[in-house]
């Protein structure tokens, strides 16, 4: 069996040495412009660029390294009835959990104030605070923004979901469909957009939206760069209107140094971290999935390309 990859963040060494231990009767193979006529019978990649489409005429299924397939289905030229596989979970959906619930709880238990006391030598307690002022929504309930309204959930933060389709997880309430979104926004103050990217979704945190939240929101985008009109959010900080927001993906990334979020005092930025593939989880997910088919059995994760996730 043959395997190409390709990422374009110069670490395949790694990722090849992984899937050559785990399924070691495959020839496995880094993606580049001299190797390209060298054909495959599955991708694992990240980001391709559509030579690599373009190139490799019997594919049997690609795998995408990352749970967010937008980089791959952005491309006009994807094999027709070949299927994209993404990552089911791996790993990631605790992560993202850990990214929010710590941000939430930073933000909430005024962590902030405590470290800058802290930096004065001032021993100052705050009051406790009250949770139900802090009504939590999460955008989009697939595997990893369940996790993450659970975790939420767990701490007793009132907690929403919002998604495309209906979803009911215990100590969630939740919303569906366009028509719901005023209805899910209204009630929350911190916004946690945990959507896929798709034409339906880009631009989805925008002024309108973020104006319905509850006074004093917050934000926290552990999505994509491109669900967020930056312009309104800086004029959201601005007036007051937003107390804050949390960041982990940017419309460019990295972030140029000239970018105002950067020093934005209600902005914390993380470099798209929140959750990041595990490289042995993956290849496992991968190589059974790779086996599966081999088999003819079907397997789970296989991406919709019309509705794009
Ligand atoms: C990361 O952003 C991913 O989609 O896995």
């Amino acid at each position: 069996m043959k395997i190409v990859f390709y990422s374009p963040e110069g670490n395949a060494q790694p990722w090849l040495e992984e899937i050559g231990t785990t399924i070691p009767l495959a020839e496995v193979w880094e993606w580049t412009p001299t190797s390209a006529d060298r054909q495959a019978d599955y991708a694992v990649l990240w980001a391709p660029p559509m030579e690599l489409f373009a190139s490799q005429q019997r594919l049997k299924a690609v795998f995408n390294i990352g749970a967010g397939v937008d980089g791959v289905l952005k491309l006009n030229n994807l094999p027709p009835g070949v299927p994209i596989v993404r990552l089911n979970d791996a790993g990631m959906a605790v992560q993202m959990a850990e990214y929010v619930c710590y941000t939430l709880i930073r933000h909430t238990r005024n962590f902030d104030i405590y470290e800058s006391h802290a930096r004065n030598r001032e021993w100052k307690r705050q009051p406790p605070i009250d949770r139900t002022a802090f009504p939590v929504g999460v955008m989009g309930l697939g595997n990893i923004g369940a996790r993450v309204a659970q975790a939420v959930a767990a701490f007793e933060y009132p907690t929403f979901g919002w998604s495309c389709s209906e979803k009911t997880l215990p100590g969630v309430t939740s919303f569906a469909g366009p028509e719901s979104m005023d209805a899910f926004l209204s009630g929350v103050r911190v916004l946690v957009c945990a959507l896929p990217l798709t034409s339906a979704t880009e631009g989805i945190l925008n002024a309108g939206t973020l104006a319905k939240l509850q006074p004093n929101g917050y934000l926290i985008n552990v999505a994509r760069g491109r669900h967020l009109i930056e312009n309104d959010l800086l004029a959201a900080l601005d007036n007051g209107s937003l107390a804050g927001a949390t960041l982990d993906v940017c419309r460019e990334e990295p972030l140029p140094d000239i970018h105002p979020f950067w020093s934005h005092p209600k902005i914390t930025i993380t470099p798209h971290i929140s959750a990041i593939t595990l490289r042995a989880e993956s290849v496992v997910q991968i190589a059974d999935k790779i086996h599966a088919l081999e088999r003819g059995e079907a397997i789970d994760g296989i991406v919709e390309t019309a509705r794009g996730y």
